[in-house]
């Protein structure tokens, strides 16, 4: 898909625009006698909330467009919530049934938007099989044997998910910098999809780009051994690896637990007033951990997939407990709790970028 194209709603190549084209809000991180520039990608600010609109609208086109998908037709899917949102509404919009395959970790207002537009929602527990995500696969397998004439739109396998990375949220990437590219780029893991598919952009682009993949403590998306995880953030890593991905695709890895995310979400909104989604403050976090110990990386590229009003019980509600907090990311946390928000008056703009930063 070109960035230019225009995306619909209610078919598959014309009507109103809503997805993409996501601000880019810079704050600058003091770090031991220097300081590096996050560029934040907020995609909370897609319609449908989050990052995973680029995502939904690409697996439903895939399979409009092998015809597997047809007027009237059924889909499902599993999801931790925000792919879940953006495919109800768009199959709402284009008048196709939706059942999505949530877990008990699903908050409670990603529940009420799916079902607020039409979809139907199946609840996997430990009972099915497996870790939560094989517990809603396991059901969605179920699904398809009981409805054969459903189409499983698969985030987890179809290529679409990479390829809308590659081909459209890292060319606008490329575009808010005006061609001049960061340092480094930070992206939650989960599927891998996103990772992936800016991994691919960024080698044929800027091979010079250190790509940095922001994973769990307890996830196996990116090669780890899946455990359980008590305080999981939605969307956040996954308990199975991820089929796009392989060590080859990232420069650096930072694996992060969950209480120090969360924690990091509260430092950011207390720092510079951004109340982020976990995944986006895991990646803020991923990257200034990797620029501390890399004095290359000045100006990096933060992907931000959604902000924080599902996750109100989950982060914003309690405080960490002190131990949770490892001493490797002590220092992280520290240079956070320091940051400022870059005015839009600042002269010291990367050359080029275009930031559609809060005028403070
Ligand atoms: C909350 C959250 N975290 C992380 C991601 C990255 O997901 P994936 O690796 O599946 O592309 C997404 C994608 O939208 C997300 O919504």
């Amino acid at each position: 898909m070109n960035r230019d194209e225009h995306v619909s709603l209610n078919t598959a190549d014309t009507g109103a625009v809503g997805i993409g084209r996501t601000p880019l809000v810079p704050i600058i991180v003091p770090l031991q006698g220097r300081r590096c520039r996050l560029w934040l990608k907020l995609e909370g600010l897609n319609v449908f909330g989050s990052l995973k609109a680029r995502t939904a609208h690409a697996l439903l086109q895939a399979a409009e467009r092998s015809r597997q998908l047809e007027q009237g037709g059924a889909v499902v899917e599993s999801t931790s919530g925000n792919l879940g949102i953006a495919l109800a509404g768009i199959c709402r919009a284009r008048g196709y049934s939706c059942t999505l395959v949530v877990d008990e970790n699903t908050p409670q207002t990603s529940r009420l938007l799916m079902r607020a537009a039409g979809a139907a929602l199946v609840t996997a527990s430990a009972r099915d099989g497996g870790n939560p995500v094989e517990a809603r696969l396991n059901l969605v397998r179920r699904f398809l044997a009981e409805h054969p004439d459903a189409v499983w739109t698969n985030q987890y396998g179809s290529g679409a998910n990479p390829r809308v990375h590659r081909e459209w949220t890292g060319p606008e990437l490329a575009d808010d910098f005006d061609g001049v590219p960061p340092d480094a780029v930070a992206v939650p893991v989960s599927t891998g999809g996103t990772f992936a598919g800016l991994s691919a952009f960024f080698r044929e682009w800027s091979p010079s780009t250190t790509m940095i993949a922001v994973d769990a403590v307890g996830s196996a998306a990116t090669g780890g051994r899946a455990a359980p995880r008590s305080a999981k953030i939605p969307g956040f890593g996954s308990g199975r690896e991820s089929d796009f991905l392989s060590s080859a695709d990232w420069g650096r890895r930072v694996v992060l637990h969950d209480l120090e995310v969360a924690e990091a979400c509260r430092v950011l909104a207390a720092s510079v007033g951004l109340t982020l989604g976990g995944s986006a403050a895991a990646a803020v976090l991923g990257a200034i951990a990797v620029a501390i110990e890399d004095p290359g990386l000045s100006e990096i590229a933060v992907i931000c997939p959604d902000m924080g009003e599902k996750y109100l019980d989950l982060i914003w509600s309690r405080s960490s407990e002190p131990t949770a907090i490892r001493s490797s990311m002590t220092e992280a946390l520290a240079c956070l709790r320091l940051a400022r928000s870059a005015s839009c008056r600042d002269a010291e703009f990367m050359p080029g970028a275009r930031s559609c930063g809060i005028p403070y």
